[in-house]
């Protein structure tokens, strides 16, 4: 994303959200099929929500933040940073979205991959929240730069900064996994 200076730090917090058992898992409701919903931290800044295509292999994610910088979404198979598959978006002050699908190596930026495999749907800025809503397929047949959702337990990974133009970079490792069935709605 253009306009992102390298220079200070942020949280890469973990979220106490795994996914596991994509394959075998049926939430199916009659209003929301597969539709489900996390608050990743705790004091409610950063909510997730999730919804699962069977027909087309896709998964969307909405991701809604109290904040008017950046948003930081991954998911990791060992809560990891590297080899981690992130995306980071946002909006910024002329109302243009951003988005691009990075990957973690470490503790640094997490570096644009050769293959951008998610699509943004929607972005936008209201009052003090930003929005995201962005999908990939389970596979993105991209295993270099991305992780492909499969049975495996996966640990969802989040940050979020106060400005659109600084990332700020910082891993922790915090909380642990909890199985999707506890936080369906
Ligand atoms: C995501 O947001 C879009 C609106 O942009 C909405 O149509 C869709 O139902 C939402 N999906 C989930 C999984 O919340
Ligand atoms: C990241 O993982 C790769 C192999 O998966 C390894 O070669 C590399 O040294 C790791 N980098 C860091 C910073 O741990």
């Amino acid at each position: 994303m253009e306009g992102i200076s390298v220079r200070t730090f942020i949280t890469f917090g973990f979220l106490l959200v795994c996914f596991f058992n994509w394959a075998t898992c049926d939430y199916r409701t009659e209003e929301n099929p597969y539709k489900h919903f996390a608050q990743v931290d705790p004091e409610g800044n950063y909510i997730l929500e999730w919804i699962v295509n069977w027909d087309t292999r896709r998964i969307t994610f909405n991701v809604t933040v109290a904040t008017n910088g950046y948003i930081g979404f991954g998911l990791s198979r060992r809560g990891q940073m590297n080899g981690s598959d992130i995306v980071i978006g946002g909006v910024n002050r002329n109302g243009r979205s951003y988005f691009t699908d990075r990957h973690g190596t470490g503790n640094q930026i997490p570096e644009i991959d050769d293959i951008q495999s998610y699509i943004l749907h929607d972005a936008w800025e209201r009052g003090s929240r930003t929005f995201l809503s962005f999908s990939r397929p389970f596979d993105t047949c991209d295993n270099e730069q991305d992780v492909p959702i499969t049975d495996d337990l996966l640990q969802v990974i989040w940050t979020y900064g106060e400005t659109d133009d600084e990332i700020q970079y910082h891993f922790q490792i915090e909380g642990q996994c909890q199985s999707i069935y506890s936080i369906q709605t």
